[in-house]
């Protein structure tokens, strides 16, 4: 049984990195079958699952990975519901002390989901308990201090747990060892978005046309959650200065009242590109200096703007620092200086409209985008 009272709390951290509140609780998708895109990784988690069911197992420990809002803690639910499993939620920054998850660990019962949101802000005492509870089912729980203190084994019932992180980079090497499974989430391609569009207008009772579908899927920043906050604004000015139909015409007004860019930039990216391109001559610059610069925790520029930023193109990571792009300086409507970076260096710039620019193999050159 998935338990849906969880969310809002969930919410209240994940409010800084752009949620949007409960009102996606109605919109999540509940089965694999129900979840639209991310193809590799359903495929992947779908012979886990399949996989531990036929040996009457619990699945191994599952990681995933990616930017907010693109399913993670959809993804947990539904591999709850797929195994026929309670899920019991906390996150990283809930686990201060290690009392607090041996007590969350005690409570499990044999094949229970735990699943925690945001595990690389987890505190490390907590996260060396997890160590064991993850690979022996077992914790060693502290009684007393100093001298006296005894440590008490305390069996945990087999357990899956399902790690969510916005940035597995920091997470330690121990902990990612001990996943069985990682599954490395990508933004999604505006097909796919139209079809999660499709879906929440059907669910919502929107009505909206294709080409209207089309043109929020497009600005949506590769987003499911960004989609659905866009068609609820844009549904909010079809039905205040419209018929309630959702036109073509009507998203692109009403994307403009909120100020979401042709290329699906809200203020904050353009605040970053600007800042970039503008007030440091396109870079290098670091990101926490960038961050200072438009007034927001370096967390959300790394974690929100930067991948977005990246995967449209417009912004290099290089040793040295974030770096413009020539198509960034285009896109403020300023002439590239000699030497910009073109936007196919080393990320893959994808068109809506097009085949991929850039062959599917052009991966980044490792050393060049490690992080700083
Ligand atoms: N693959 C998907 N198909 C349909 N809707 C999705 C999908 N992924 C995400 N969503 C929508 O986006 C919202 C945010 O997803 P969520 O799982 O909370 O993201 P994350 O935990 O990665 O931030 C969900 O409530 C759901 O409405
Ligand atoms: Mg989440």
């Amino acid at each position: 049984m998935v338990n849906e009272d969880v969310d809002g709390e969930r919410e209240v951290s994940a409010a800084s990195l752009g949620a949007d509140g409960d009102f996606d609780s109605g919109l999540r998708p509940r089965s694999l079958a129900d979840f639209i895109g991310q193809a590799k990784v359903r495929e992947q988690l779908e012979l886990v699952l399949a996989g531990a069911k036929g040996r009457g197992a619990t699945p191994d420990h599952i990681l995933l990975s990616g930017p907010p809002g693109l399913g993670k803690t959809s993804l947990a639910m539904i591999i709850a519901g797929e195994m026929g499993a309670a899920i019991r939620v906390t996150s990283g920054p809930a686990l201060e002390r290690a009392g607090d998850l041996a007590a969350m660990l005690s409570n499990l019962v044999e094949g229970d989901v735990l699943f925690i949101d945001e595990i690389h802000r987890i505190a490390r005492p907590a996260e060396e308990m997890l160590y064991l509870a993850m690979e022996d089912f077992r914790v060693d729980v502290v009684v007393g201090k100093g001298p006296g203190a005894t440590s008490i084994p305390l069996d945990v019932a087999p357990f899956t747990l399902v790690g969510a992180t916005t940035r597995s980079g920091s997470l330690t090497g121990p902990l990612r060892d001990r996943f069985g499974f990682t599954a490395h989430m990508e933004f999604y391609e505006p097909p796919e978005l139209l079809a999660v569009l499709r879906r929440s207008a059907a669910i919502l009772g929107i009505r909206m046309r294709e080409d209207a579908g089309a043109e929020i899927a497009r600005r949506s920043r590769g987003t499911p959650r960004i989609a659905n906050r866009l068609l609820r604004r844009v549904r909010d000015y079809a039905e205040v200065r419209s018929d309630g139909e959702v036109t073509v015409e009507v998203a692109r007004a009403a994307l403009s009242v909120y100020d979401v860019d042709s290329q699906g930039f809200d203020r904050l990216d353009r605040a970053v590109l600007d800042a970039l391109v503008r007030g440091f001559g396109g870079g290098p610059v670091g990101v926490s200096t960038l961050a200072v610069a438009v007034g927001e925790e370096p967390a959300t520029v790394e974690e929100v703007c930067e991948p977005f930023l990246v995967r449209a193109g417009m912004v290099a990571r290089t040793p040295r620092g974030r770096v413009a792009t020539a198509a960034a300086w285009n896109h403020l409507g300023l002439t590239p200086p000699a030497g910009a970076l073109s936007a196919a260096f080393g990320v893959r710039v994808r068109d809506p409209g097009t085949a991929d620019a850039e062959p599917a193999d052009a991966e980044p050159t490792v050393g060049l985008f490690d992080e700083l």
